[in-house]
């Protein structure tokens, strides 16, 4: 009976109800279309630890466990409220304004230069692993650089053009999202980062593949021998398939879990429907459950979903920084 309050003097739960509301969380969270799995999640209840230091700690254990040589878990360590984790994801790579335009993920450019300001020192290149940046109690937050044998990337090579290995491409193996709050029974968690695996569409249909972040698409099609002087040829699109195709091969081939976005279709269609048989209202975002490929493939594409918010949830906060 000593662990009923947290740090902040408000009623705690218990492990079991913590664990059930980062499940339900997920199970409730209207942009997945991987909650078909959500009674796996593991949870890891860190509520305990007061210093930036045991918290990365507890991050690099994280991303260990919920990597399993490739095998990937999802996992939800959950912190005390007065933790916050500035990053968005755990894994994610460093972006820098340079002459030549963006260098690494544009999408990062602004919490590179957080980084570069509290002391860590880059290596510029376009896949740069970026720090664990950790706050407690609202002090100056501390930086901590991942190990490297903690680390798994996939090269992105295609099956048969053997010509993409020169684009250089790689992919983290596990996208851990850790800028969103655990809202469980009126109480928020800032820092209770969780994974899935990846949906090959994230990296390659958006990742690799917007204007605003890689940008590969030109480079796929010329290694392509596409003709890009007209919108008509379809070159971008022709191009993005194969891209996708060359994400999917790769984490395979490394032995790394990822989805399809048929498969993980037809893997929310079962979600649909044992939530039906659960006697629950199915909740969902169409925008973001329909995959960025060939959307219209998909059952998802013809459906109408309701998109009310239920608690417990993983909810958007202000930034961090
Ligand atoms: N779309 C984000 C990314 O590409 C990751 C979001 C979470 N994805 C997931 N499969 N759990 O990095």
């Amino acid at each position: 009976m000593q662990d009923q309050f947290d740090s902040g003097g408000t009623f705690a739960p218990s492990f079991d109800e913590l664990e059930h509301g980062a499940r339900v969380a997920w199970r409730n969270n209207n942009r997945c279309i991987g909650r078909l799995f959500w009674q796996s999640l593991k949870v890891f209840d860190e509520r305990g630890l007061q210093s930036a230091r045991d918290v990365a700690w507890a991050l690099y254990r994280h991303i260990e466990f919920a990597t399993n040589e490739g095998k990937i878990r999802p996992t939800c360590t959950v912190f005390d409220p007065s933790v916050r984790i500035w990053n968005h994801q755990l894994l994610r790579y460093a972006g820098y304004v340079t002459e030549n335009g963006i260098l690494g993920d544009p999408d990062s450019v602004e919490f590179t230069r957080i980084c570069e300001g509290l002391g860590w020192k880059e290596n510029r290149t376009a896949f740069d692993i970026l720090p664990l940046v950790v706050q407690v109690h609202g002090t100056e937050p501390k930086w901590f650089a991942i190990p490297e044998d903690l680390i798994v990337e996939v090269p992105i090579v295609h099956p048969q053009l053997s010509r993409f290995d020169a684009l250089d491409l790689k992919w983290y193996a596990v996208p851990i999202l850790s800028d969103m709050g655990l809202e469980i029974g009126g109480i928020v968690y800032p820092a209770a980062p969780f994974n899935g695996w990846y949906m090959g569409t994230e990296i390659g249909a958006r990742n690799l593949a917007d204007s605003g972040r890689y940008d590969m698409l030109p480079r796929v099609a010329a290694l392509m021998g596409l003709d890009t002087t007209s919108e008509s040829t379809l070159w971008r699109d022709r191009a993005l398939v194969e891209l996708n195709v060359a994400v999917l091969h790769s984490y395979k081939s490394r032995g790394v879990t990822i989805v399809d976005h048929h498969t993980a279709a037809r893997q929310f269609e079962r979600f649909t429907q044992s939530e039906r048989e659960a006697g629950r209202e199915l909740t969902g975002e169409w925008a973001w459950l329909i995959p960025p490929l060939s959307p219209a493939t998909t059952s998802i594409f013809h459906h109408q979903y309701e998109d009310v918010m239920i608690l417990p949830n993983y909810v958007r906060q202000p930034r961090a920084w």
